[in-house]
């Protein structure tokens, strides 16, 4: 298994549970990353559950392939967004699938790969597209985008209380021609943001920019709405948010759907991990799953 460094999947017993991985299943895993939980959910499922590991970042599937290439025919990947599951499930002819996993955000491969500049620790070019053939870097986005949305993007993103003075740097940073790198960036969060105890301000503004610049929250409304058309009856949805931003969409989403009387929640609460998870695994600190099933019988 190729790991990035203090990798690993996060609540995994308890997607298992919320997806009912069983033998001959069918499985999206929308986030697949490194594959970490894709690779349980076809232990799970053997001995002829399938997967099918959507990701939008092409340079991470070779990768992911490599860690499942034990699983065979079993596990599939595709190149795409999770809001576009429907054209993945029609290129290995599937109507629906018994579950779809989302682990939402960064990999930690993508924070340690100093070319790919999410990172406000390393020296990278300001960059942090998930798909580097698509659309256009942070620093081209932070050039483009008026004062306005930019404000917007840090009062919503990062929660940003004093926006102007950020956008402020920022623009002088531009003009002077100092804005490139990931520590520039870093430099101008030090100068103009409040930090806690355990974040530095970085932290905020690369979360907003990075939102920004994928689209993030887009791709999940138009997951959400869509989804029901991939799930067959009695089939779930499982999604690991790891900020209010990604969870609050999901939790609404959820809800009306269980209104309608077609689908049901798994828990009232949202699923947190528990203090063993947390001591050894930071990430995991912030994840909350929630899920819900599809009423009716497959
Ligand atoms: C937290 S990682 C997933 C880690 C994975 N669960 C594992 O165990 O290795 C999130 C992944 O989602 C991918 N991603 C982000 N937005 C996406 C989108 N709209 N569609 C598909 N993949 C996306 C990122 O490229 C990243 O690889």
């Amino acid at each position: 298994m190729i790991e990035a460094r203090g990798h690993e999947p996060v609540l995994v017993r308890e997607c298992l549970w919320a997806l009912a991985v069983r033998p001959g299943g069918r499985y999206v895993d929308g986030t697949l990353g490194l594959g970490g939980h894709a690779r349980a959910v076809l232990e799970a499922s053997a001995p002829d559950g399938r997967v099918l590991g959507v990701d939008r970042d092409a340079e991470l599937l070779p990768l992911a392939r490599a860690n499942l290439a034990g699983f065979g025919d079993r596990a599939v990947v595709w190149h795409g967004s999770y809001a576009e599951i429907g054209r993945a499930l029609m290129k290995v002819s599937w109507r629906n699938v018994d579950g779809i996993l989302l682990d939402l955000g960064v990999c930690s491969v993508h924070l340690d790969d100093a070319t790919r500049g999410f990172s406000f620790s390393r020296e990278a070019p300001l960059d942090m597209r998930f798909d580097r053939a698509l659309g256009e870097s942070a620093r081209a986005w932070l050039e483009r985008v008026d004062d306005r949305v930019l404000a917007d993007a840090l009062v919503t993103f990062a929660e940003e209380r004093r926006p102007a003075r950020v956008v402020r740097a920022i623009r002088d940073a531009i003009r002077r021609k100092t804005l490139n790198t990931t520590r520039d960036l870093a430099d101008i969060a030090r100068a103009t943001m409040r930090g806690s105890r355990t974040h530095h301000p970085g932290t905020r503004l690369f979360q907003a920019i990075r939102i920004a610049v994928n689209r993030e929250l887009d791709e999940l409304h138009l997951f959400l709405e869509k989804m029901a058309d991939w799930v067959s009856p009695g089939g779930r949805v499982a999604i690991i948010a790891y900020h209010s931003l990604e969870d609050r969409p999901v939790k609404e989403a959820f809800r009306r759907l269980a209104q309608g009387g077609d689908w049901e929640l798994l828990s009232k609460k949202v699923v947190r991990p528990g203090p063993d998870e947390t001591r050894h695994n930071r990430r995991a600190r912030s994840a909350r799953l929630r899920a819900i099933a599809r009423t009716g019988v497959s």
